[in-house]
């Protein structure tokens, strides 16, 4: 691949946006390859979860490429809007848990991305924004969709509106990230996440995350109903087995091979 890295090592899959030329705007070629990377790491029996960020010290990713954008007709924008949306939807629908590792400008497309992973971690010198209107577009990749549920919609609609930049504090504030750490700590924080979360069993990993996302999209009633009927379904599974039998036995839970 020419713009994307990705390491595996100790069951986490580490995936690097890497255009610092550009600060890892993408265009189409960009999108594909990180879709294709994801869907690589998802079918991979080795990972257990993953960290996505971008090279350098300066962005994540400073957003869909512009110069690109800036040739194209309605047909080729939508083509372009909903391969970058297919492209969150395969971090979104991920099985395994998407930790995003924010090292710096989160803009317009970038932010919808860490808007796609399961956990943002942003390092102090992170700046979010959905730059969009500043250029008379509108977010592409899930912005107007993502962000208000998960910062609530008057800071989603200022954000949006406005285009202001979000700094890292501030994104900690409303719930835009988890935790903010220094950047030379950035990369050590999510591997410490990544970790306690291999430690846990991959089956109800994966079914936490479907009842969570299904949440978005059904009513309370059906949401609860699908939650019971997979817990339900946990007790037919070694995993389950192992993780009560390891508590009554006093030792911890062997998960993973
Ligand atoms: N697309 C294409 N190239 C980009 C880019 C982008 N989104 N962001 C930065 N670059 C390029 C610059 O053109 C520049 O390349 P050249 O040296 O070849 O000119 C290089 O990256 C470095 O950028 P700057 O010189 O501008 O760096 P800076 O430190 O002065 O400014 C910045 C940094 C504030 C991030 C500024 O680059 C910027 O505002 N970038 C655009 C951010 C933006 O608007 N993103 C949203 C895009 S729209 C979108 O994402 C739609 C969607 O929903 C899918």
């Amino acid at each position: 691949m020419k713009y994307i890295k990705t390491d595996i090592s100790n069951g986490i899959g580490t995936i690097t946006i890497d255009r610092p030329d550009a600060l890892n705007a993408m265009n189409s070629e960009v999108v594909l390859e990180l879709a294709h990377a994801f869907q690589s790491c998802i079918n991979n029996e080795s990972v257990g979860v993953l960290i996505l960020t971008g090279t350098g010290e300066k962005a994540f990713v400073a957003g869909a490429d512009i110069k690109s954008m800036q040739k194209m007709n309605p047909e080729q924008a939508l083509e372009f809007g909903k391969t970058g949306q297919n492209m969150t939807k395969v971090i979104e629908n991920s099985p395994k848990p998407v930790i995003a590792a924010v090292n710096g400008f989160a803009l317009g497309g970038g932010c919808e991305i860490a808007l796609a992973c399961h956990i943002r971690v942003a390092s102090e010198n992170a700046q979010f924004a959905q730059p969009e209107v500043h250029l008379g577009i509108i977010p592409g990749w899930g912005g107007t969709q993502r962000l208000p549920k998960l910062v609530g919609q008057g800071e989603a609609i200022e954000m949006i509106v406005s285009g202001k930049m979000v700094s890292a504090e501030k994104a900690l504030q409303i719930g835009l990230v988890n935790a903010v750490v220094s950047l030379d700590h950035l990369m050590k924080t999510v591997q410490g996440i990544a970790e306690a979360i291999l430690r846990n069993g991959p089956e109800s990993i994966a079914l936490s995350l479907e009842c969570i996302r299904r949440s978005s999209e059904l009513t309370l009633v059906e949401g609860l109903d699908f939650e019971v009927k997979s817990f339900s379904h946990l007790f037919e599974t070694a995993e389950t087995k192992e993780g009560l039998t390891a508590f009554v036995e006093k030792r911890h839970p062997k998960f993973r091979v």
